[in-house]
């Protein structure tokens, strides 16, 4: 099949790149000439696990090609997938679809095939009905069938989340436009992977449902963490004790200092707008948002109470910066919150991140950024755990408080037992283990 994919962001690559393994013929659509030129010397522009290699695999096996041109690009391509951006807007949180409506009209201004137009940016109920008007309005004669299908991709672990899904969702308004899409994802017939046909709202409507009961479920074990610490208790065996109860399932049950990202914090605030709009008030969600933003500004609290109630002339080892491992995505990442803060309260910080420091440079000022964990402790006052990257999780804790004048050990995501902590001579502070003691 001839696939096009418009806008090569995270979303649109990712899909893009697995779609051409799949054996279709892909093009993607990409207007930033920067972003373009990398792309079709094979140069990934962001960091993800595994993507370079399919991308170079690809493009060398003739499936895979980059254009900037969206009229010649969708000559004859049996479908056309928008992934380009939906931020949240400025002011009032409502995801911007100015792009989604721009790329409407242009297709309706070329579009000249018999083709299936697939929404996979994120968008709120309705928009596929009003892309669908866009389109028609500006060529009444277009022949073409318009498909929701979302998207459930982990920055760190999409070319795994594509591959091997838990389901594959798809909002449809004709058979035919199912068999499209059936034909696309053929490929995941041998997994079995469920594919779910439904109406066009309600695929709208699962993405952003699903997205926010994770983070409700993030959101929810972080206050029984609170709670852990204030009455004993280990919040990582209550996550597991009610984890094993297959109703809720042990997974985004890791207490940590909130949740953050590309999706989370946008599509939260977007369910919120979308209730208020149609008065169907998302209030759970709009506690889930509150408690996480607040959340971010607690640690950095949590972490001048473990440095003895002031961080003032003190310097601060922070590892980790992005919101989570293995990407370098800064959006929403609980560091910038929690950085500023800390040197608000007159600490200095030295920062190290595998992956994250370009971005984070110019997100976060006044931090000195040093290349690994043991360069930041040297002759730290405290060191904090932000990120659970990998490099992070083995380090040689007694090298560690060899190298801090004290011997404070901040672990915002629980991937240190105590008492391997302890036994290195070091305190700790940690998420919601009420019962340790140091
Ligand atoms: C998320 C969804 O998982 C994905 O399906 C959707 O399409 C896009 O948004 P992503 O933002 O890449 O993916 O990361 P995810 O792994 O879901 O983590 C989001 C945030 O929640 C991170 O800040 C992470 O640290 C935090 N988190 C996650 C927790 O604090 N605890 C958990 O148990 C899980």
């Amino acid at each position: 099949m001839k696939i096009v994919m418009i806008g090569a962001g995270y979303v649109g690559l990712v899909s893009g790149v697995c779609f051409s393994d799949f054996g279709h013929q892909v093009i993607c659509v990409e207007k930033d000439q920067t972003k373009l030129a990398k792309l079709r010397s094979g140069e990934v522009p962001i960091f993800e696990p595994g993507l370079d290699i399919l991308l170079e695999r690809n493009i060398s096996e003739g499936r895979l090609e980059f254009s900037d041109s969206l009229a010649s690009s969708i000559v004859d391509a049996d479908a056309i997938f928008i992934a380009v951006g939906t931020p949240a807007r400025r002011g009032d949180g409502f995801a911007d679809l100015t792009y989604v409506y721009d790329t409407a009209r242009e297709l309706g201004e070329k579009l000249s095939t018999d083709t299936v137009i697939i929404t996979k940016s994120t968008v709120p109920v309705g928009t596929n009905r009003e892309i669908k008007r866009i389109i028609n309005s500006c060529s009444p004669s277009a022949a073409f069938e318009i498909v929701s299908n979302p998207e459930f991709l982990r920055e760190g672990s999409a070319i795994e989340d594509f591959m091997r899904p838990d389901r594959v969702v798809v909002g449809v308004e004709s058979p035919e436009a199912e068999d499209v899409m059936r034909n696309i994802y053929r490929p995941l017939n041998i997994r079995e992977t469920p594919v779910m046909v439904t109406d066009l709202e309600t695929a709208e409507t699962i993405k952003y449902a699903a997205n926010a009961f994770l983070a409700m479920k993030i959101t929810f074990i972080n206050e029984i963490a609170d709670l852990c610490e204030k009455t004993g208790g280990d919040v990582q065996q209550v996550a597991k004790g009610i984890g094993l109860d297959t109703r809720i399932g042990g997974k985004f049950l890791h207490a940590g200092p909130g949740y953050g990202g590309s999706c989370f914090p946008k599509d939260t605030l977007a369910l919120v707008q979308t209730g208020e709009r149609y008065g169907a008030p998302q209030r759970i969600i709009e506690t889930v948002v509150a408690v996480n933003d607040a959340r971010k500004s607690d640690m950095a609290d949590k972490i001048i109470m473990a440095c003895g109630g002031s961080v003032k002339g003190k310097r601060i080892a922070v590892l980790g910066v992005t919101f989570k491992p293995n990407t370098d995505d800064m959006r929403d990442a609980p560091s910038l919150v929690i950085i500023p803060e800390l040197i608000a309260a007159g600490a200095s910080i030295t920062a190290c991140d595998p992956e994250g420091v370009d971005e984070a440079r110019k997100l976060l000022n006044g931090v000195d950024w040093v290349d690994d964990a043991y360069t930041a402790a040297d002759g730290a006052d405290a060191l904090v755990i932000i990120t659970e990257w990998n490099a992070f999780r083995g380090l040689d804790l007694s090298r560690i408080k060899e190298l801090l004048t004290t011997s404070v050990f901040i672990d915002l995501r629980n991937i240190y037992p105590p008492k391997e902590v302890f036994d290195a001579g070091l305190t700790l502070t940690c998420i919601g283990k009420g019962t340790i003691e140091s």
